[in-house]
């Protein structure tokens, strides 16, 4: 079956909202069609409403980086996944690395905030990968397994099958060392396995696996003919219309 790759950018905590607002200005009009390849960016919460606003008009979706398991509450300097929803963004990051190492995030924690995601209407980007020394060790798939077991779990057949799965060794990430194409194959096929043992095979089918971990334009395209890799996300080369708009072309459909 033919997946339409999806390709979203994270900017992490970079460029300020008038910077975001000049990006949307320069990116509009350059978006390739969603029938190609379904296109993201996901900035931090304070630039998000800016950036709604001036993509409505192109196949350019809005995501966030992260959200809280809460509609509301006490939780101060959270982020609602209502508010979220209710400012018109539809993706959201959860259990990047960076949340999992700086910020504590169990993985019983992201599978609330998964599930708080689609009670929403967010699509989630998840995300999974070992350390170098997990991959020196020959232990990257018994680490990705046992995130994906317990962050994806108890969902609907409806919701696995629309879910969005990031693998991303955390030694590539912004190092410049991106995995090779024959790693990054492996270890995207190995999280369709997963979900397949999880969800059954047309639900493993459906879901979009993105390989993430110093993704450029001029690599792109190696990963993206590997028949499990649907899509990347990409930091650094995300934060420049040109780069972005070229890792779009190099991703997309025929
Ligand atoms: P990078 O980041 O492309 O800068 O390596 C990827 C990510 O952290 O999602």
């Amino acid at each position: 079956m033919t997946r339409i790759p999806f390709i979203a950018g994270n900017w992490k905590m970079n460029l300020t909202v008038n910077q975001a607002r000049e990006f949307a200005k320069e990116v509009a009009g350059k978006i390739p069609a969603k029938e190609k390849v379904e296109s993201a960016i996901c900035a931090p919460a304070t630039h998000l409403e800016a950036l709604v606003s001036l993509t409505e008009a192109a196949d350019l979706k809005i995501g966030a980086e992260n959200c809280h398991f809460e509609q509301k509450g006490a939780f101060t300097g959270e982020i609602s996944p209502l508010t979220l929803k209710d400012l018109g963004v539809k993706y959201v990051i959860l259990g990047h690395s960076e949340r999992r190492g700086y910020f504590f995030e169990t993985d019983e924690l992201i599978n609330k905030k998964v599930h708080a995601a689609f009670a929403n209407n967010l699509t989630p980007i998840v995300c999974c990968g070992e350390t170098l020394e997990e991959y020196e060790a020959g232990k990257a798939l018994d680490k990705i397994k046992s995130q994906i077991k317990e962050d994806i779990k108890g969902l609907k057949e409806e919701q696995a099958e629309k879910l969005i799965i990031a693998y991303e060794p955390i030694w590539a990430i912004g190092t410049g060392k991106s995995a090779g194409r024959e790693d990054a194959q492996k270890m995207c096929k190995a999280v369709r396995e997963i979900v397949k043992e999880m969800y059954g095979e047309k639900i493993s089918q459906k879901v979009r696996i993105q390989y993430g971990g110093s993704v450029k334009p001029e690599n792109i395209k190696e990963y993206m003919a590997c028949e499990d890799v649907d899509g990347a996300l990409v930091g650094g080369a995300s934060l420049k219309p040109d780069s972005f708009i070229k890792l779009l072309e190099g991703g997309k459909l025929a």
